[in-house]
This record gives structure tokens, C-alpha cells and sequence, in this order.
């Protein structure tokens, strides 16, 4: 039939890959486990709420206020993603978080309470406006 429409079958190829691997399969496992681990561990984490916005949502303590805003949809600017820029700058309105930057904010902004998104991580429940 093939041949009547005028296709070349000398050209034809097909591939048979046979049965996932029994290490495809294993990672694949540890994968879900992990990712369960994960869920559970953002069930226990702390809560950012954004006050302007109205939004809050449970982030661990190893993620960063800026992925907190990524989760809901919030724009938040970023550009160098390692407190170097300061484009991430948003004001801590209450709780206290661990920023590691290099350079991005001065002490004024500091002092104002001022965080740069990017490199500060919850160390309990905080309030933040963009
Ligand atoms: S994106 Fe550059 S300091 Fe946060």
C-alpha cells in the first residue's frame, strides 16, 4: 500500500528500545521519594507573606524570600541571583531572615530594613512588601 502512494520503504528505519533498565527505574523511585520528602518538609517550613499583595506561602528555610515570591506569581527584579546587584531589594516588614549578599544592598537600606530577596532565607515566619 505503502509502495502505491509512492513512498520509498528503503528509506524506512525503526528503532525498538526494549524495557526501561532496572537503574531508570531505581532513580526514578528515588526521585518521587525525594520530592515527597520535600512537600512535607514545605508543610513545616515558614510562612512569607507578601502584605501588599495579600498572598503568603510556606517555603523551607534552605529557599530564599525570592523564590517564595516565584511560587505565587510575584514579580520581584532579579538579575545576578548573588546579592551582588541589589535589583531584588524589597522592605522586611517583620520576622528575621539570614541574607548573605556581596555587596547588593548599603547599611542605610539595611538599617531601613531593607533585604535583597535573592540571598535572604526565612528564619521564621516573615511579612515582606515589595
Ligand atoms: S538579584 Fe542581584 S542582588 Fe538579588
Amino acid at each position: 500500500m505503502l509502495m502505491e502512494l509512492g513512498f520509498d520503504m528503503s528509506r524506512y528505519h525503526e528503532e525498538s528500545f526494549g524495557e526501561t533498565p532496572p537503574e531508570a527505574i531505581e532513580e526514578a523511585e528515588e526521585s518521587a521519594e525525594l520530592a515527597q520528602i520535600t512537600e512535607e518538609l514545605d508543610v513545616t517550613g515558614y510562612a512569607v507573606e507578601f502584605v501588599d499583595e495579600g498572598m503568603s506561602v510556606t517555603i523551607t528555610e534552605s529557599e530564599t524570600i525570592h523564590s517564595a515570591s516565584a511560587k505565587l506569581g510575584l514579580h520581584i527584579p532579579k538579575a545576578c541571583g548573588m546579592g551582588i546587584c541589589g535589583s531584588c531589594k524589597v522592605k522586611l516588614v517583620s520576622g528575621n531572615v539570614n541574607m548573605e549578599h556581596n555587596g547588593g544592598i548599603t547599611e542605610e537600606d539595611e538599617e531601613e530594613g531593607y533585604i535583597l530577596s535573592c540571598c535572604s532565607k526565612p528564619l521564621g515566619n516573615v511579612t515582606i512588601e515589595i
